[in-house]
């Protein structure tokens, strides 16, 4: 680092501390803005990717009713990524770069959805359990030091608070249904409780970004407070369901006030997030298809963009003769 720069990131640093927000415009450490480039790509990649699992219920959903809001919830996590890629343009990434870092598996994207969905009652774990994650996670997200992402997680977890409910009130509906449905929820949270556990990332001890993100507020708090917070306001919602947690060890610590929890597989984490999950390959691969069968409409949009740029110069210059 230059002397110059030196001074400057220093003065960063104190823009921060105060709570200002960085914009695009403004310097930054190069090593800040790899940073949010790294977080906020697999954020992306993670809403993105996340439509997978869920988008291929929509023509199996039980009602036009469940339907329609599934199909909702589908296109808002499609927004969501727009945002996202949209808040990384203004850090310098383009979206060809974006795509093909997740394509390539440079970029990780999280490592719940690639678990597939297999009964109707998943929908509804992803949209309560892992909306309700993405919540706990996003909320202070919206207080984050830059300034387009900040302001993206505010849209983005108004609408996860609905994915949350509807999610929540899909499994309440089976749970009250009958027998069988009440075993397909279980059998459902069985499935999703401990990935979702996993969504917070490694255990503090473990996470090689958290101290430096936390340092420039790109997030607000470590993985394991999250962690907590999520356990400690899903288990009793879990209770009132009448359904158990798939955890021998759970129990409320009364001195604390917390729930604590079994050991969690990291082993199975790692193997998930290198790649080699239950759908990796499949997810990619969707993708990638993606990528490829949208390359006339990215070459039409192209075209008609530069068509309407050639035609608003030529009349600027006719009114200028
Ligand atoms: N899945 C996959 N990879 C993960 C992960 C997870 N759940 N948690 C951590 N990792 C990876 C990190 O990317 C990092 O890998 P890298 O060095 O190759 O980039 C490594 O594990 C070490 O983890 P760290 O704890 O050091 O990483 P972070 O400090 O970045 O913390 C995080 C991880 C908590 C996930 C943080 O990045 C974060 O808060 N990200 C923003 C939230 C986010 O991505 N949300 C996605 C929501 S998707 C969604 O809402 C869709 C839903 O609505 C259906």
């Amino acid at each position: 680092m230059r002397r110059d720069d030196n001074g400057h990131a220093l003065e960063f640093q104190q823009r921060i501390d105060r709570g200002d927000k960085i914009e695009p415009q403004d310097w930054m450490p190069e090593s800040y803005r790899q940073a949010l480039q790294r977080q906020m790509a697999q954020h992306a990649h993670s809403e993105y990717v996340g439509m997978l699992p869920e988008g291929r219920w929509i023509t199996r959903a039980p009602s036009l009713h469940r339907k329609c809001i599934l199909l909702a919830k589908v296109q808002d996590e499609a927004g969501h990524a727009q945002y996202l890629y949209s808040a990384l343009e203004s850090l310098g990434l383009s979206r060809e770069q974006a795509y093909g870092q997740l394509l390539s598996g440079q970029a990780k994207y999280l490592n719940i959805f690639n678990y597939p969905a297999l009964s109707w009652a998943d929908v509804g774990m992803i949209g309560w359990l892992t909306d309700g994650a993405a919540i706990v996670n996003q909320v202070p997200l919206s207080r984050s030091s830059y300034g387009p992402y900040a302001r993206a997680m505010l849209r983005i977890c108004q609408e996860e608070s609905f994915h949350h409910r509807q999610g929540f009130d899909l499994v309440r509906k089976l749970v009250e249904g009958s027998p069988d449905q009440r075993e397909m929820a279980q059998e459902a949270l069985n499935r999703w409780w401990w990935p979702t556990v996993m969504v917070f990332g490694p255990p503090d001890e473990d996470s090689v970004h958290s101290q430096r993100s936390m340092r420039w507020g790109i997030k607000l708090y470590s993985n394991d407070t999250l962690r907590q917070k999520f356990i400690d306001q899903t288990v009793p919602q879990i209770h009132h369901l009448g359904l158990s947690v798939p955890d021998e060890h759970l129990r409320f610590n009364q001195e604390t006030g917390h729930y604590e929890i079994g050991l969690i597989d990291w082993d199975e984490f790692q193997r998930v997030i290198q790649g080699n999950g239950q759908c990796n390959r499949d997810r990619i691969a969707a993708r990638r298809h993606a990528w490829e069968s949208g390359a006339w409409v990215r070459e039409a949009a192209a075209c008609y963009a530069h068509k309407q740029a050639a035609r608003l110069t030529e009349r600027q210059g006719e009114q200028n003769v």
